[in-house]
């Protein structure tokens, strides 16, 4: 099952045009953005499920899946073709799953220096050698009033928090493969996935927000501020859990559950009670996480969470975004990617309507317009 939009008007200076291709574990997305006089617009996007490309014969959407180069090059092709991609400029994204984020703090050293300690101090979190991954990292600004250091130079000495993402080589050697097989590109970037659902979201929050991303296989929760991730926690269980919960204790088809899981949600009253049972623990494991990282960071920087924006298809759970509204007192809303870009005015319900699927994607497009 799969669903495209095509949209007209791709009589485009290429150079200009970018597409971005988010590889998740139950489907792909990909949008297409074009600059044009200064403005961003919406080109193409469309989606595929990844289910059938896993098992033609009894493949189904939502379901995760771990494809052969080959089946996922497959599935790529014929989503770019049908959404007709013309971008010679991608950009795919890192799953969070493949890449670790963590913040070291370490002491205010020299940018040099710095280098060197962040390595060794990497060993530590890395499950592997760091020959075999890409590591990339970011000064977080202080907490307190930027600037301040100076004041009282030399004497405080204080450390300095750093994010560091790691990305396995292997990860992107595999798309390097994927990308040579379809022979459509001239330029292939990438990126992990919740710097994109950053891009993708954001309008222009000061204040701290927690970005929640519920997807098939997991969920990943980021606190941003100014633009700048300052925790992260990934939670292995996502929105196919929730499926496969369903599919065990009813003794049903995944297909089966996966419809009563989008018809039932987080509904209380809904006659299934059973069902609303199975779902309401799973989400409830994931709601005790949020509630740690939300102490976490209050504890930690002295400031409340001011939003809350979800991205991800699971995220759509009838309910979900109400009862975390209301369970934590927090402004919850759906990522609205596609505001980002202009598009013709019949396409805005349906745009909204899947826009927090198409963060991640929408925002990598925007990083080759930006
Ligand atoms: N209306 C809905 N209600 C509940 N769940 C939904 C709804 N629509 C989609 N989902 C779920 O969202 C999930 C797919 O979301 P998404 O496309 O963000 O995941 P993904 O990117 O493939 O996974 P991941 O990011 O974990 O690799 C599926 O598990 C699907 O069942
Ligand atoms: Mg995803």
């Amino acid at each position: 099952m799969s669903f495209i939009e095509s949209l007209n008007g791709i009589f485009s200076k290429k150079g200009d045009t970018y597409v971005g291709i988010d590889i998740g574990s139950s489907s792909i997305k990909t949008v297409q953005l074009k600059k044009e006089k200064g403005r961003i617009l919406l080109e193409t996007y469309g989606e595929v499920a990844l289910g059938p490309y896993q098992d033609p014969e009894n493949g189904v959407a939502g379901q995760l899946t771990n494809l052969e180069i080959n089946k996922l090059t497959e599935a790529l092709k014929n989503l770019l073709e049908q959404a007709n991609v013309t971008a010679k400029n991608a950009l795919i994204s890192v799953s969070s799953a493949t890449s670790l984020i963590f913040i070291l703090k370490v002491p205010s050293l020299a940018q040099r220096e710095l280098a060197g300690v962040v390595q060794n101090e990497a060993r530590k979190y890395i499950p592997v050698p760091l020959t075999e991954v890409s590591l990339d990292w970011w000064i977080i600004p202080d907490k307190e009033i930027y600037g301040e250091d100076e004041v009282f130079g030399s004497e405080k000495k204080k450390d300095v928090d750093v994010l560091v993402a790691a990305v396995r080589n292997e990860v992107v050697e595999r798309y390097n493969i994927v990308s040579q097989e379809l022979a459509k590109f001239s330029s292939t970037r990438y990126e992990i996935e919740t710097f994109s659902a950053v891009r993708g979201s954001f309008k222009h929050e000061l204040s701290p927000v927690m970005m929640l991303d519920f997807g098939a296989s997991g969920v990943r929760l980021s606190i941003v501020e100014h633009g700048v991730v300052r925790k992260f926690r990934a939670i292995s269980r996502g929105s196919a859990y929730l499926t496969s919960s369903l599919q065990k204790s009813l003794e049903m088809e995944f297909i089966e559950a996966e419809k009563i899981k989008k018809e039932v949600g987080l509904n209380k009253n809904h006659p299934h009670s059973e069902a609303y049972n199975i779902i309401q623990t799973g989400v409830n494991y994931i709601f005790s996480e949020i509630q740690n990282v939300i102490f976490d960071f209050e504890k930690e920087y002295k400031k409340p969470i001011s939003k809350i924006i979800l991205t991800g298809g699971g995220a759509r759970l009838p309910q979900f975004r109400e009862q975390l509204e209301s369970k934590y007192n927090i402004t919850t809303v759906f990522s609205d990617p596609f505001s980002k870009a202009m598009s013709p005015d019949f396409l805005g319900a349906v745009l909204e309507d899947a826009g927090p699927e198409f963060a991640v994607a929408v925002g990598l497009a925007l990083q080759g317009v930006e």
